[in-house]
């Protein structure tokens, strides 16, 4: 029996020494770890065995059986490394590799911006609205007492669709829209696209503003000056200085413009503030009683202040970005900094 053993164990690492193929080893263990294998023929020999010399048998065949086990794993793992290696070769496929993973997009910085700006706005009590982008002259112009032959149409190089129908060319005319479907007290903002014919460094034919009004009974002047305060200095830091320049607007009475101390130099002077040392950051006044009269409001009863800036003007400043343009061009090397 012991004879026969090791002759089994001579020729079984005969043959796994030449065993090339994961094929090969397969037939390997069914010849010797199979039913009708040699391991089996052998237990089943062994019960022809004088009792006395069972144990010693079975002991053997055993520790056969565990050394052909281990040497079979052994082998498999060896030839399914040498396979996974003659695959990557063949094919370049290396399945060890960890995965490219994902890159998550950002938010655009305009609407980060915008979205900063809305929420300082809803914590003082404004709703967000919204209007057309494609208006008729009313909406644009007559309702905010901008009628045909005035200058002030001459400010804005408008897109027109047709005598009657312009691409709007500020968020203004959502102040009519609004105010022809909601009776005061209201304050609402605005935001969204705009268009005007002028392309440079500074400007785009779309970019994004928004728009502000609040009407109340006795609302003053004090009060635009106490939410641009708290608007702007939460938007540039509480240091940031501010000032009001008299303007003109033909839909507001008194009429503003505000400035930040520049935010590049500090207030010293530079090429961005033109070496004035201020920024001028968004128009804004009191609503001329003229628009009141367009939407039935009693300007009698009721106050109100209006102002409106521009989105990307605000991010080129709290960015320090140069060239307007680059908001538009989507390329990632500069999307993926925000
Ligand atoms: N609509 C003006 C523009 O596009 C900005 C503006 C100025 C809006 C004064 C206002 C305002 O509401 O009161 O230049």
């Amino acid at each position: 029996m012991i004879e026969k053993l090791e002759q089994h164990r001579e020729d079984f690492n005969a043959r796994i020494t030449v065993v090339s193929a994961l094929r090969e080893l397969k037939q390997l263990r069914t010849d010797f770890l199979g039913k009708k294998g040699c391991v089996s023929l052998m237990l089943k020999e062994m019960r022809s065995l004088p009792a006395e010399e069972k144990p010693q048998a079975g002991k053997h065949i055993n520790e056969f059986k565990g050394s052909v086990e281990s040497l079979l794993q052994a082998k498999t793992l060896e030839l399914e490394e040498k396979s996974g290696q003659a695959s990557v070769a063949a094919d370049g496929f290396d399945t060890t590799l960890p995965g490219r993973g994902e890159s998550s997009g950002s938010v655009h910085p305009v609407t980060q911006v915008m979205d900063e700006i809305i929420s300082i706005f809803f914590s003082l009590g404004f709703s967000v609205e919204e209007g057309p982008e494609i208006e008729t002259d009313y909406y644009n112009f007559e309702a905010l007492n901008i009628p045909k032959d005035h200058p002030a149409r001459d400010m804005q190089d408008t897109f027109y669709v047709n005598e009657d129908i312009v691409l709007r060319t500020h968020t203004s005319p959502v102040q009519i829209h609004v105010m022809e479907k909601q009776q005061p007290p209201l304050r609402i903002i605005a935001p969204g696209r705009v268009f005007r014919c002028d392309s440079d460094i500074s400007h785009t034919p779309m970019f994004h503003q928004i728009e502000g009004l609040m009407v109340d009974e006795n609302v003053s002047f004090g009060d635009l000056k106490g939410v641009m305060d708290i608007f702007l200095h939460e938007v540039f830091g509480k240091q940031t200085r501010l000032r009001f320049r008299p303007s003109f607007f033909p839909f507001t009475c008194p009429s503003a413009e505000v400035d930040i101390e520049c935010v590049m130099c500090s207030g010293k002077g530079c090429r961005v503030c033109s070496s004035t040392g201020w920024l001028e950051i968004l128009g804004c006044g009191m609503v001329d009683p003229a628009v009141f009269k367009f939407v039935d409001y009693d300007s009698e009863k009721w106050t109100g202040f209006a102002f409106g800036l521009g989105i990307e003007r605000i991010a080129m400043l709290k960015y320090g970005i140069n060239d307007i343009r680059l908001f538009f061009e989507n390329d990632l090397r500069f999307l993926k900094q925000f």
